[in-house]
């Protein structure tokens, strides 16, 4: 085992059990682009401060340019007994331009180097999944526009509730992912900031210059606390509480693919390509794609659950404890990139069967309401028109038809107020298009809503 930087103090050398226990290189190997950007950044610095010269930070930054095109060509493996990516990265650094490498650290820690290259590689992730959750609103967008007028039940209690239009519907999705973007956006910004300078925990007295490594790094700007700067991961706990909020609505969504899609529904037909079949029953057509993304939520939440346990408790500052972090965020973004993609293509390639969406609206009683509304504007009180609507269904129900199909005297039997403009009033069209307060499902409210967003 190669010898540890720290071992100065050691008279022996690590166990080669405890080693292997306490490396992260493993998984932390992902980051070496992060790591390499901000060793450049910090060693820039420290030449511009005249802490070492600017020799030695032209040498380091063309070993690491070397370092970083060996490891992208497979010329570099990971195959080290080092403890980490930032002491691998070193001891490569160390091994190719000799002394300048050892005097990259100078002034910094693996504390603040492991909470920067958390961030930097945080925020590069976070920009990725923004784009894919933009693509997946743009189909969903696409989709409503083509549905303004395709009518649907409106559902509570899985009940048949109102009617609406699936572009209204596909648009209450739209905006939960909108909010989604935001809330991701926003770990993302408050992320964005450099811990370079913290040191251990408590600073350095070394003149660095923070705000220029920062802005060379493209952050934000600086921690402001030395301590914070080092001891906290709530930027991971933030930024994955909200993917498993995104991943909380996506997975209702998903719920709703699998009931839709079922023959109970049929309100969606699967592609054949974003569906799978069964290796024993021969008719069967499976929602996996939905299944999974549903299943997958359970995932993420198992790691903001870790996040949030593994740093409860923790005395200020760094703790080996915080080294186990790593994982579960790796995971928040390994598998929220791995939902959206085939999620979206899922949505894309779906068929809708209009006709089974309106029959389901007209069979449900969905306009029992508007019935009792056209009664109140004849002048009867709601409570007195809500007894007479829900009446009228009974008796529907009793003799197998709807509301629509009844004739002005069967409904005159229930309330002389009852005219022949009632078919209209309890048309679907008219009970959607009526609706037309902000949020609602009027074919022009929807278009006006997704023409501004
Ligand atoms: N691999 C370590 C981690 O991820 C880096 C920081 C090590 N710091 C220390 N004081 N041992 O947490």
């Amino acid at each position: 085992m190669s010898k540890k930087m720290w071992a100065g103090r050691f008279e022996k050398a690590t166990d080669k059990e405890v080693n292997d226990y306490n490396s992260s290189l493993p998984f932390d190997c992902r980051m070496y682009r992060q790591d390499i950007r901000g060793s450049v950044a910090h060693s820039q610095m420290l030449a511009r401060q005249g802490v070492i010269s600017k020799k030695d930070a032209d040498d380091i930054k063309s070993g690491m340019d070397s370092i970083l095109s060996d490891i992208e060509s497979g010329r570099l493996s990971f195959n080290s007994d080092a403890e980490d990516i930032h002491m691998f990265i070193e001891e490569e650094l160390t091994n190719r331009i000799g002394d300048a490498g050892k005097r990259l650290h100078t002034g910094r820690s693996r504390n603040d180097q492991v909470a920067l290259d958390q961030r930097l590689y945080m925020c590069d992730e976070a920009l990725e999944i923004e784009d894919m959750l933009r693509r997946l609103i743009s189909v969903l967008k696409g989709i409503a526009m083509d549905n303004l007028e395709t009518y649907m039940p409106g559902y509570t209690h899985l009940q048949r509730a109102q009617p609406v239009t699936y572009a209204h519907y596909l648009c209450a999705y739209i905006e939960m992912f909108r909010r989604d973007l935001d809330r991701i956006d926003e770990a993302y910004r408050r992320a964005d900031v450099s811990p370079l300078g913290s040191g251990a925990l408590a600073g350095t007295t070394y003149p660095l210059d923070r705000e220029s490594v920062a802005s060379d790094l493209g952050m934000n700007g600086v921690t402001l606390n030395s301590l914070d700067g080092v001891a906290d991961r709530d930027f991971a706990i933030e930024f994955s509480a909200a993917i498993s909020i995104f991943m909380m609505h996506i997975s209702r969504m998903s719920e709703e693919i699998i009931l839709y899609a079922s023959q109970e529904f049929k309100y969606y037909e699967l592609d054949d390509a974003y569906s799978t079949g069964s290796s024993m029953m021969p008719q069967k057509k499976n929602p996996d794609v939905a299944e999974l993304t549903r299943g997958k939520t359970g995932r993420v939440y198992g790691d903001l659950v870790s996040l949030l346990v593994i740093m409860k408790g923790l005395p200020l500052t760094y703790n080996k404890d915080m080294q186990e972090v790593q994982e579960s965020l790796f995971d928040v973004i390994d598998t929220v990139k791995a939902v959206l993609p085939p999620f979206t293509g899922m949505i894309k390639t779906m068929t809708i069967r209009k006709d089974n969406m309106e029959a389901a609206a007209l069979g449900g009683f969905t306009n029992a309401t508007d019935l009792a509304d056209y009664l109140v504007k004849k002048g009867l009180p709601f409570r007195e028109t809500h007894a007479v609507s829900g009446k009228l269904v009974h008796y529907c129900i009793e003799n197998g038809t709807t509301l629509e199909k009844l004739t002005i005297e069967q409904l005159r039997e229930f309330s002389p107020a009852f005219e022949d403009d009632v078919y209209d009033a309890i048309s679907l069209k008219t009970c959607v298009e009526g609706r037309s307060l902000i949020g609602g499902p009027s074919p022009d409210t929807v278009k006006r809503y997704l023409d501004n967003i």
